[in-house]
């Protein structure tokens, strides 16, 4: 797992942009695997910019996203559908046939949990970003006794509820539930670089820099099992990350 400290959030995003930018070079019609939540926000800017100002084609692109809220349809201001067409898929020349979303809205779940199951055995993911949440999550698998390996439907965790609440309204507006990819998606991808800021990441963030074994209690440590694995931070997150410092 290789670390990569930058002198501010603006340059981690540039950071993982530039690898993302890498791989579509090299592999025209790459699997992209997405995240949302605020710190892939600058990734997605930059990538829209390389789009724009050098010309990086998405026209072969291929993406599947992380997780999805179950309950939030794709017009929800805040379901992970509605933040990538924000953010991304409106700002690129990516087509509509490359995109690869879980339905949170579906009558039935269970069915498209299957569907996403399926999807990633036959579709392996070149490159993957993932953020973390405040308690080690990575896309929405939960600390757990064991790591789950296959993309299935989850209970949030209420210090997730509580963290993702400053994008609703209210905290009883965010959904109870999740669809999310598995371990197996995320260990399956080639590489999968991982980007964090902020003192509420310092403690999850500490525990993974300084742990080398993969525990399932900390979701995000994963990535020690990962073939090509790259956390991308900044200064600030990797002073509060050292021992001593972080909770
Ligand atoms: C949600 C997503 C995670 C993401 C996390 C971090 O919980 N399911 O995939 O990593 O948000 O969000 P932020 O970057 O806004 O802190």
């Amino acid at each position: 797992m290789e670390l990569k400290v930058t002198p501010s959030f603006e340059q981690s995003g540039i950071a993982v942009a530039e690898m993302f930018a890498k791989v579509i070079r090299q592999k025209p019609d790459a699997l992209l695997g997405c995240a949302t939540g605020s710190s892939v926000v600058g990734v997605y800017r930059h990538l829209a910019k390389l789009h724009r100002e050098e010309g990086l084609d998405f026209s072969r692109v291929r993406t599947v996203n992380l997780d999805e809220y179950a309950g939030l349809n794709a017009e929800h201001s805040q379901s992970f559908a509605y933040f990538m067409e924000e953010h991304f898929f409106s700002q690129v020349n990516l087509k509509r046939e490359n995109i690869y979303l879980v339905n949170g809205d579906s009558p039935d779940l269970q069915a498209e949990v299957e569907r996403f199951n399926r999807f990633l055995a036959e579709n392996p993911i070149d490159i993957l970003m993932v953020g973390i949440g405040t308690n080690g999550h990575i896309g929405f698998n939960e600390p757990e006794n064991v790591f789950s390996a296959k993309a299935r439907l989850v209970q949030l965790e209420d210090a997730t509820i509580q963290a993702n609440a400053r994008f609703f309204e209210n905290e009883s507006q965010v959904p109870r539930r999740a669809i999310t990819m598995g371990t197996q998606g995320i260990v399956s991808a080639g590489t999968v670089v991982l980007i964090a800021s902020g003192q509420s990441k310092a403690d999850a963030i500490g525990q993974l820099l300084q742990n080398p074994n993969a525990d399932p209690m900390l979701p995000c440590s994963i990535m020690r099992l990962c073939r090509d694995a790259h956390v991308v931070i900044d200064e600030e997150l990797h002073r509060a990350a050292q021992p001593g410092k972080a909770g």
